[in-house]
């Protein structure tokens, strides 16, 4: 084939006008904006940034007076991060919010194609019922309310119970994926024992051999917190990793896999004076601190937190955890995106 070089002929106008005149069709020339869509590596828009519960639960509380779980249908402060103005995404794929229930309330059964879970940040003696399963949530405790599963919660304490729900919504937007649909009656019936996942499946090692859960999440829906902190504490040194202290995964008791198909949740204990070694992953996530007084470096910048405090960790930001107490451990609990990452074979991790 020959080759032809038009160089000599052609004017830099004639390519503008060219240009400028390709949108007409809805094409652009790719050669312009190859570096721009094919980065060498990710560069999230989302931006790292801490949430402080001394600042939201006053906000939180105020919203209590104002608005009923009736009206509300969820009691959400949702935490915006400053990098994604106008979505609905604490990073790029996951959600984050701080949601209140009250005595006596009840937020009304749903069902939705996000995965949804929740970490209990403060009371005792609320609920959330599970497709028929109703499971107590006190302090510390992870209950998850996966995929098209029906939904309510409801609380029979004597004061406000809050709670972190961590959601898929960016990445099911993104998607296109998602759907949702009020319960036809007023409530769900209880059709199952209570915590009736925790008694099949929640005692380490041992599962019901006559019948086997076979979804896309785990079948235990509730991880107490006396287990999980018990877990993280009891993990030899020899067990740890540099890059998160010891750190424990809540995983599907099946496979072993992650208790929801988009979202991988953890709990990490971090020694007294313990500091971990920097890395960055391709892979966001969303941070709670439960326990202790710690800060996390993010690109060489610190972010301080307390119990209650929330912050997001963009994807493939430089990042450490440092427990700041010489008496104290600090715990952290956290969920990412790692399964979706994973499963296209996205994610990449480096040390520094
Ligand atoms: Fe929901
Ligand atoms: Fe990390």
């Amino acid at each position: 084939m020959a080759t032809t070089t038009h160089s000599h002929a052609v004017q830099p106008q004639q390519v503008e006008q060219y240009l400028s005149g390709l949108s007409q069709y809805n094409v652009g020339p790719l050669w312009k904006f190859l570096r721009q869509a094919l980065t060498p590596e990710p560069r999230s828009q989302a931006k790292p940034f801490l949430w402080r519960w001394h600042e939201l639960r006053p906000q939180l509380l105020r919203a209590g007076e104002l608005v009923s779980a009736a009206e509300a249908e969820r009691r959400v402060l949702m935490l915006l991060n400053p990098g994604l103005e106008g979505r609905i995404a604490t990073t790029h794929t996951l959600y984050g919010g701080l949601q209140l229930i009250l005595p006596g309330e009840v937020a009304a059964t749903h069902r939705h194609t996000p995965n949804a879970l929740r970490f209990i940040m403060e009371g005792e003696g609320a609920y959330t019922v599970v497709d028929g399963e109703k499971m107590t949530m006190s302090f510390g405790d992870f209950v998850l309310t996966p995929n098209w599963t029906w939904h309510d919660h409801g609380s029979e304490a004597s004061g406000p119970v809050v709670w972190l729900d961590g959601l898929d919504i960016p990445l099911a937007t993104l998607l296109e994926g998602i759907f949702f649909e009020p319960y036809p009656d007023e409530a769900q019936a209880h059709t199952k024992p209570l915590n009736n996942s925790v008694a099949e499946y929640g005692k380490s090692g041992l599962l019901p051999t006559w019948q086997r859960f076979t979804g896309a999440h785990s079948p235990l829906l509730k991880y107490a917190w006396k287990d999980a902190r018990e877990a993280v504490a009891s993990l030899s040194s020899a067990a740890e990793s540099p890059c998160d202290g010891a750190i424990l995964e809540y995983v599907n008791p099946i496979n072993g896999g992650p208790s929801l198909a988009t979202m991988a949740s953890f709990l990490q204990k971090l020694k007294p004076g313990q500091k971990t070694e920097t890395h960055r992953h391709s892979v966001s996530a969303i941070y709670l601190a439960v326990e202790g007084h710690g800060r996390t470096l993010i690109e060489d910048k610190a972010y301080d937190w307390s119990p209650g405090d929330v912050f997001a960790l963009p994807t493939w930001c430089w990042h450490a955890h440092e427990n700041l107490s010489a008496t104290e451990d600090a715990v952290l609990f956290s969920f990412n995106d790692a399964p979706v990452m994973k499963a296209f074979n996205w994610s990449r991790e480096q040390t520094r």
